[in-house]
């Protein structure tokens, strides 16, 4: 992990020769212009990951990235991590920048790694991921997921149940942003009844149930992380199959009991 090589400025952050302006996209007159990445993270989620990847030692050979906006994520994650393979995933209608495009074929030379991107691709989609699952890690199985796409609960539930399966015991499925229906400033951003923590808390519920599909939920304030547990799953894989929730018979209420002594008294 190479989390100690990040240099934060005020409006960027560096890592060797490649700088990732801040934010949603880059100021005006940058004095970089267009060589540069843009990422859209701060630095103090990016303290919680140093946390969480220094405590917990993952293997990251495959990773898989949902929501890239300009790339700068996937670059990042590479320099971070140094997967052998990395993909990532969007469904902005764009194509790489020729920054990261030069970047690409720079790491791909000198590491023997690979890097592919899929724009115009939904992580709601089921069909089109599990084919580029198939055909880009080469059958060998995800290390690690970031989540950082739509955060909606009907299409982040879609690609969980569409990815995990290929997840390895132990592999780690990462979603960002978990708790923005409880940001203030951030809720009305998004669709009501779209709030991703309802996941998380089925997540939760499915590894009280059933250790051996999901073994652990890590919650942090700025991501969650979902550990594979031991089970093979199928592409027919449903998270709600996996929680386990007693029914309860009805309370014998006064009501029921007054009913059933005016039947009483009429038979
Ligand atoms: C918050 S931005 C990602 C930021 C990026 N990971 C970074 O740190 O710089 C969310 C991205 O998810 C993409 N997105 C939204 N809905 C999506 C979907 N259904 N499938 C795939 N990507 C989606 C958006 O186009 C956008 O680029």
């Amino acid at each position: 992990m190479n989390f100690e090589k990040l240099n934060w400025e005020n409006d960027r952050v560096v890592i060797g020769d490649f700088t990732f302006s801040l934010g949603i996209s880059k100021p005006e007159n940058f004095d970089k212009g267009d060589e540069c990445f843009v990422l859209w993270k701060n630095k103090a989620i990016l303290d919680e990951y140093k946390t969480y990847f220094s405590i917990n030692h993952k293997q990251c050979n495959n990773v898989l990235e949902l929501g890239m906006w300009d790339g700068g994520s996937t670059a990042l994650w590479y320099e971070l991590l140094r997967p052998k393979r990395i993909v990532g995933i969007d469904n902005l209608d764009k194509k790489d920048t020729d920054y990261f495009t030069r970047w690409k074929h720079q790491r791909m030379e000198e590491d023997g790694s690979f890097i592919k991107t899929f724009w115009n691709t939904s992580q709601a989609n089921p069909q089109q991921v599990r084919d580029i699952i198939k055909n880009e890690f080469n059958s060998e199985s995800i290390d690690i997921v970031f989540d950082d796409a739509s955060h909606h609960y009907s299409s982040t539930i879609v690609s969980f149940e569409t990815i995990f399966p290929y997840l390895q015991p132990g592999a780690i499925y990462i979603i960002e942003d978990w708790a923005w229906l409880h940001w203030k400033n951030w809720v009305h951003k998004f669709p009501r009844g779209e709030d991703i923590s309802r996941l998380v808390y089925q997540m939760i519920q499915s590894a009280g149930s059933y250790s051996d599909i999901i073994s652990s939920v890590n919650v942090y304030p700025g991501f969650a992380v979902v550990e594979r547990g031991s089970k093979r799953l199928t592409d027919d894989f449903k998270l709600q199959d996996h929680i386990f929730l007693p029914t309860y018979t009805k309370k014998n209420t006064f009501k029921k009991r007054l009913k059933a002594a005016v039947k009483a008294m009429i038979e």
